[in-house]
């Protein structure tokens, strides 16, 4: 993909950002999960973050979408503070977790129509654009199942449906097809960039893989435990095959690819 006109201003700011955890594992100093972490994504960039497990991709996550505060530093997202102003955010930003994260007690259609249900939007018109994502998903005929009865795939197109039905300005993405089979996986990753680059929404997706970031990536962030940038890379200039290999180099893990 190549880079859209990024903003300097910055969608989404991470300024010195750090996030601590006190435990009785750790007593006699604070852990950092996230340290001294700064960047920036502009308007309608998509930006991927890859990192070894446990280097604090969640934790950054969970500071983006309001769940949790920083220790230190600041993070805006469309100006604003998540945390603070968690209500504003509700609506506004289509958050797709790593396990879909459905309501078990609402109905496919119901679990999509929740951001516009937020949004103030009346019932028949909810229905009817939850009922044309999930078709558009593939799910046209399950608009009445409950998330029991279908299976993780169809669980992770409708919580798709759902970040996408409010046609959100920005999208917070933290792996949410590595608990896919391979083929399911392919499929919606191209369904899901498909989607990004109509919508044009701001993003973060977080991933596992070297391939689904150099795919669906603008730009990607590499981080290295605490969560700080160890690698960066913007798409369409360095050949796809050099930022292979470096983010190797710096992930210093083979097994990554
Ligand atoms: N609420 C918490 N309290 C204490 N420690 C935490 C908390 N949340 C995360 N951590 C620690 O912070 C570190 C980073 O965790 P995080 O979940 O952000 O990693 P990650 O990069 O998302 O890993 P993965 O790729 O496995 O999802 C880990 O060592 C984790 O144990
Ligand atoms: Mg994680």
């Amino acid at each position: 993909m190549t880079q859209p006109e990024a903003t300097k201003a910055g969608e989404i700011v991470f300024d010195d950002v750090s996030k601590s955890f006190t435990s009785p594992e750790h007593r006699d100093s604070p852990f950092y999960a996230v340290r001294n972490l700064s960047f920036t994504v502009g308007r309608g960039e998509l930006v991927a973050v890859l990192g070894k497990t446990g280097c604090g991709k969640s934790t950054m996550f969970n500071l983006l979408a309001g769940l949790a505060r920083p220790s230190s530093g600041k993070v805006l997202v469309h100006g604003h503070d998540p945390y603070a102003e968690f209500a504003w955010f509700r609506g506004k930003v289509g958050i797709v977790f790593q396990n879909d994260r459905l309501m078990p007690w609402r109905t496919a259609i119901e679990n999509v129509a929740l951001g516009l249900e937020l949004n103030k939007v009346p019932s028949a018109e909810r229905l009817a654009i939850a009922a044309e994502w999930l078709a558009r998903l593939g799910l046209r005929g399950h608009e009445h199942d409950y998330p029991h009865a279908l299976s993780g795939g169809m669980r992770q197109r409708v919580s798709i449906a759902r970040a996408f039905s409010i046609k959100p300005d920005i999208l917070l993405c933290d792996e949410p097809f590595s608990a896919l089979d391979e083929v399911t996986g392919n499929a919606l990753r191209g369904e899901f960039r498909d989607l990004v680059r109509e919508t044009r929404a701001t993003g973060i997706f977080i991933t596992h893989s070297i391939g689904e970031a150099l795919t669906l990536g603008h730009r990607i962030l590499v981080f290295q435990r605490p969560a700080r940038i160890a690698y960066e890379a913007v798409l369409g200039g360095t050949p796809e095959d050099e930022i292979r290999a470096e983010i190797l180099r710096v992930m210093g893990d083979v097994e990554a690819a």
